[in-house]
């Protein structure tokens, strides 16, 4: 697709996104002309550097992503800018006249995308300022990306989304979930939809249940203020594992176009049924290791309050109830400080209606066939199904396929530089509805309600113990 020359607006130009996700992403595209003819970036942030000093501070970040030719950093020389915002009314104004004085100079045809990079409490008086500036309007397209976390409830996201429709149109806003630009979950649809072998298999007649893991080795790092308030629902349910539960879920769209498959999405998020408490297990990671060293629970964390309930793991069982899916649960986990990083979708399938090497059922002794969707690391798939073993008579032994995107393809393209060029091509099916996003917080606003149930778990294992030693929940 042919994209425009244009400026790349990032709010938030100097913190920890832009460092190691933005710029490097950003610079991959452009130094693969794949960004269109000219992208310029304005960085912004309150503080003031300067252009010169910004581009001493980029280059060291694109340096530290591996991105250190010469060529790179003559494109800083050339093409990196930096504003700082001051806090008054006035600042926005200096913004909207530096960003005309920089197009001016470029030759640049007034296309604009404006990337909220900044901490979520800033999204509100941010949108609200570039509307007020006329930066909703550009002489070519304007676009605004907002970072996750999309609200905090229902509430929160209702009204961030009533505002930023006040000044945008849905097709100008671009909602980032990082998840959806992994190319492995955006080949859920591929494979669902070209390979009519699952297809045919993908419903309640012959799937037994469908688990959904995202598995994170580390602890909270230094961001105890985020995510003590965040806890695990808000951190991963509401959004990435939500996503990737439509998709497993969702009808086939009748186009490969952003609003119909928008629409199959919504429609599986709003049918699934009001959670039961019951179904849900949550847990707080307590002292244990990671790689063979000691590493503190939750609660000796820096920052986190010794009275703190938040839960650092969650296992909960739902149902979709569709046409498709009904009485077949998804069991949706993820947690801190589990044995690994791993984000895996496993669908497992009904068992034979007779068990004919073992006569009675309960002597049957062989597994289900499950296919493994690993979205990471080591992307691709594993369909496990039985095998007679040579050595004895009626011995069923379990073996596997594999596919591994790296034997075939090499490395995958950053989830953000995915993302970033779709922005550029005004693609949007890889980001999140105003009906989406609220749909999915009208499913979890009860839970967040209830005081949670912690049950403590060793770092480094697989949570709680009732979980499972990384067998998925029982259904
Ligand atoms: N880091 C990640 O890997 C990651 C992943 C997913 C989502 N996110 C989301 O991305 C956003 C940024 O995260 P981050 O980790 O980059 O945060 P960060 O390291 O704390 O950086 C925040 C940036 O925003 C600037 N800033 C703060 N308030 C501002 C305002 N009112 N106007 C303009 N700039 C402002 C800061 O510079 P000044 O202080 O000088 O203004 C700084 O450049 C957050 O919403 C976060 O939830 C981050």
């Amino acid at each position: 697709m042919n994209i425009d020359s244009h400026l790349f607006v990032i709010f938030g130009g100097t913190g920890d996104l832009a460092e190691r996700k933005l710029l490097p992403s950003l610079v991959r595209l452009i130094r693969d002309e794949e960004a269109g003819d000219r992208c310029v970036v304005l960085g912004v942030s309150r503080q003031d550097l300067g252009d010169a000093a910004y581009r001493e501070w980029a280059k060291n970040a694109l340096l530290e992503s591996g991105l250190g030719e010469p060529g790179v950093e003559r494109w800083c020389d050339d093409n990196l800018h930096h504003q700082a915002l001051a806090g008054d009314a006035g600042g926005f104004e200096a913004l909207r006249k530096r960003i005309e004085s920089i197009e001016a100079e470029q030759g640049l045809p007034g296309n604009r995308v404006f990337y909220l990079a900044i901490p979520p409490g800033a999204f509100t008086p941010t949108i609200e300022a570039l509307g007020a500036a006329g930066l909703n309007h550009a002489p070519g397209w304007a676009r605004v990306v907002v970072e996750k976390p999309f609200g905090t409830d229902l509430e929160s996201a209702r009204a961030l989304n009533d505002l930023l429709l006040s000044q945008f149109d849905e097709s100008q806003i671009y909602r980032i979930d990082h998840y959806l630009g992994k190319a492995t979950v955006q080949n859920l649809l591929t494979f669902r939809f070209t390979n009519p072998m699952f297809e045919r298999l993908w419903n309640r007649d012959r799937v037994s249940r469908v688990e959904i893991t995202v598995a994170e080795d580390l602890g909270i790092g230094g961001r105890a203020g985020y995510y003590e308030r965040a806890g695990v629902v808000r951190d991963m349910v509401q959004n990435h594992l939500t996503q990737l539960l439509a998709l497993v879920a969702m009808e086939p769209p009748n186009f490969f176009e952003a609003d119909h498959i928008r629409d199959e999405k919504v429609k599986v998020i709003t049918a699934v049924a009001p959670i039961d408490p019951d179904d849900v297990v949550y847990g707080r990671y307590e002292a244990g290791t990671r790689n063979g060293q000691g590493v503190p629970g939750y609660l000796d964390e820096a920052g986190v309050s010794p009275d703190s309930t938040t839960p650092t793991f969650v296992g909960l069982r739902l149902y979709v109830d569709s046409w498709r899916w009904q009485g077949i649960p998804f069991l949706l986990r993820t947690g801190k400080r589990l044995p690994q990083r791993s984000t895996h979708i496993t669908v497992t399938f009904r068992e034979p209606a007779l068990c004919v090497f073992h006569g009675r059922r309960d002597d049957c002794v062989h597994e289900p066939d499950v296919l493994l969707i690993i979205l990471e690391p080591d992307e691709g798939f594993s369909l496990r199904f039985n095998v007679k073993s040579p050595a004895e008579d009626t011995t069923i032994d379990t073996q596997s396929l594999h596919f591994r995107y790296s034997d075939v393809y090499g490395k995958l393209p950053d989830a953000y530089q995915t993302l970033i060029l779709d922005i550029l091509e005004g693609e949007q099916t890889l980001f999140v509805r105003a009906d989406e996003v609220e749909a999915s917080w009208k499913l979890y606003d009860p839970l967040l309600e209830l005081p949670p149930k912690l049950v403590g778990y060793t770092a480094g294992t697989w949570g709680p113990p009732e979980m499972g030693q990384g067998v998925p929940l029982g259904a």
